[in-house]
């Protein structure tokens, strides 16, 4: 499979960094999940520490999408009904935005709430805001809120994929495959 996107599919490097994130998302659903769960404590400290690490991966994944997606464009869609190729456009612009707002938001509400943030324990990250419980509890909301509207958009996105490859068997599905549709 080519590297690069071709007018009818996407290349390998478009398709790889689509499936990281869509894993690492789940990763950080679950990791949120887990230390909903705990007391406070090192097991939840931890286990945020590590939610925070992955979202920050996030972060720099969807800035390298964004950089190749410009060097590489996507392949025009199929043939669809304007209203649906308009809602493809405007869901896949509103993931890119979320998958800015998120790690972002989520950074803030860290920095307001004096907690710092690191990679791994590898590089530290500076702090983007001074503390501030109100805004901590602010950006929280807006942090859950966008979570909510991200598994929304997904999935929609999910039902579109399925509904273009299997009821108007456009073979769209399989553009963001690395193997072909049968
Ligand atoms: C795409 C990336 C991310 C996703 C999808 C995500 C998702 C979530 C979700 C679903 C929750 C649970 C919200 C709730 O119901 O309370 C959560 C909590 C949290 N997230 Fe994220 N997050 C992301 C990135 C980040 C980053 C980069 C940081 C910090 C650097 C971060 C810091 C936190 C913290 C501290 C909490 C716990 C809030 C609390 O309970 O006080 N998140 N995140
Ligand atoms: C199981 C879940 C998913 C499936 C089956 C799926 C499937 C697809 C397919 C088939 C395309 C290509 C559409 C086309 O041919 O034009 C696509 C594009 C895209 N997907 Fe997903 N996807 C899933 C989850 C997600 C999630 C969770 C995100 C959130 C970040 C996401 C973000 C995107 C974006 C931004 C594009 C447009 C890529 C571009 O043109 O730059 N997808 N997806």
């Amino acid at each position: 499979m080519p590297l690069r996107n071709t007018p009818a599919r996407y290349g390998s490097v478009a398709q790889a960094l689509h499936w990281l994130v869509v894993a690492l998302l789940v990763v950080q659903f679950t990791l949120a999940r887990i230390a909903e769960h705990l007391p406070l404590g090192p097991g939840k400290i931890g286990t945020l520490a590590r939610h925070k690490s992955v979202g920050i991966t996030i972060l720099g994944l969807a800035l390298l999408r964004l950089a190749w997606r410009w060097f590489d464009p996507p392949p025009p869609l199929p043939p669809m009904p304007p209203w649906q190729a308009r809602a493809a456009r405007i869901s896949h612009a509103a993931f890119y935005a979320i998958l800015f707002a998120m790690p972002l938001t989520g950074w803030m509400m860290s920095s307001a709430s004096n907690y710092p943030v690191s990679w791994f324990s590898l590089v530290q990250l500076p702090d983007l805001v001074a503390p501030d419980p109100a805004l901590k509890k602010l950006l929280h909301e807006v942090h859950e809120t966008i979570s909510k509207i991200l598994i929304a958009l997904a999935s929609l996105h999910l039902l579109a994929a399925l509904k273009h490859q299997y009821v108007d068997r456009n073979g769209l599905l399989f553009r963001m495959l690395p193997w072909r549709s049968r």
